[in-house]
């Protein structure tokens, strides 16, 4: 199916401009969910995450299965980057209190794990790690967070 939003046409969202879409179907490709950020067309807002991957009881598959993959996508869909932001160490996350990255960690790192000169938060849940090794959004990403739902905010109509 890949990331191609095919599902959102079969099953297209319902109120998204006040509720949270979420589509569990086989994506493939190795990929484990996608979302869109804030701000995109509304026929597509929402995440998308693979049945295998989805909660942390069932039909799961470690090491993606403590229901992880949902709060990583949650966090792309409220407005958040991956912690390397997607480029070398000077590309940014716009997140002030995650330190500089180059590329995604997987597995379960070590810490320190250093790259672009600082210790990276490999233990934040937008790094790649698995689900045991990732438990913490930054202060800077709440708040970044947050920001979408105040007035003129792109998500704002969801608290109606
Ligand atoms: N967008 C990432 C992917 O599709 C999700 C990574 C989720 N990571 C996790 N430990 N559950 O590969
Ligand atoms: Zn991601
Ligand atoms: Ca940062």
């Amino acid at each position: 199916m890949g990331t191609n939003n095919a599902v959102k046409s079969a099953y297209p969202p319902v109120s998204p401009e006040t509720h949270l879409n979420i589509w569990v179907c086989n994506i493939g490709g190795g990929i484990l969910g996608y979302a869109q950020f804030p701000g995109g067309s509304l026929t597509t807002d929402g995440v998308v995450c693979s049945p295998q991957y989805f909660g942390n009881t069932g039909y799961v598959s470690a090491p993606f299965n403590k229901g992880r993959t949902m709060t990583h996508e949650v966090g792309h869909y409220l407005n958040l980057r991956h912690i390397w932001g997607d480029g070398r160490c000077r590309q940014d996350d716009f997140v002030a209190d995650t330190p500089s990255s180059d590329g995604p960690n997987y597995g379960c790192p070590t810490y320190p794990t250093v790259n672009c000169k600082s210790p990276d938060m490999t233990m934040n849940y937008m790094d790649y790690v698995d689900d045991a090794c990732m438990y913490m959004f930054s202060d800077g990403q709440r708040n970044r967070m947050r920001a979408i739902f105040q007035p003129g905010g792109a998500r704002a109509s969801m608290l109606n």
